[in-house]
């Protein structure tokens, strides 16, 4: 299988994923993808719709301290949140470039997911990871961070967006 980075404004970006309803050789082929993807193009997270495909599944590795922590989530769900960061400053693989302050994420959250070896799992949080599992499931309700800036915000986005897929077609 090959796979690309869906880049916005790609439509499969928009859609919702479907659960994932048995973990086959095919389930693992593609977290193994996500995450060979994902170091490859040095992100933090990454979610199916940003290969293309609607399957609710995420790769997570933050790298603390530069030792890989991998977390690869089949049907992550929030199911608790608390509190909220009033600024953090998101980027995303699909939106090559652009870094820009999210406000009103969690601060805390509790979310469950089923790991690649079928087990149930929840992890909770309120740590960095909490921004970064809210940002992946997100994709998966085809969200992305921009759709959550100020719309202030999301007009410097635009603009700004233009200048950069400008100087990438400029660059190709
Ligand atoms: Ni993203």
């Amino acid at each position: 299988m090959k796979f690309e980075i869906k880049v916005y404004p790609d439509p499969v970006l928009r859609k919702k994923a479907e659960d994932v309803r048995e973990i086959n050789d095919e389930i693992i082929e593609i977290l193994d993808i996500m995450k060979d993807m994902m170091y490859s193009y040095k992100g933090i997270g990454l979610a199916a719709e940003q290969i293309g495909l609607t399957k609710k599944l995420v790769v997570i590795d933050l790298m603390p301290d530069g030792k890989s922590e991998l977390m690869q989530l089949i049907n992550p769900e929030i199911i608790e949140s608390e509190g909220i960061y009033e600024e953090h400053e998101e980027g995303c693989l699909s939106v090559p470039g652009y870094y820009d302050v999210v406000r009103n994420r969690k601060k805390g959250v509790k979310v469950k997911y089923i790991d690649r070896d079928g087990n149930d799992r929840v992890i909770e949080t309120d740590d960095f990871i909490s921004v970064v599992l809210q940002h992946e499931i997100d994709h998966l309700n085809g969200t992305l961070f921009v759709d959550r800036l100020s719309p202030i915000r999301r007009n410097v986005f635009k603009k700004e967006w233009k200048k950069i897929q400008k100087e990438r077609q400029e660059a190709q």
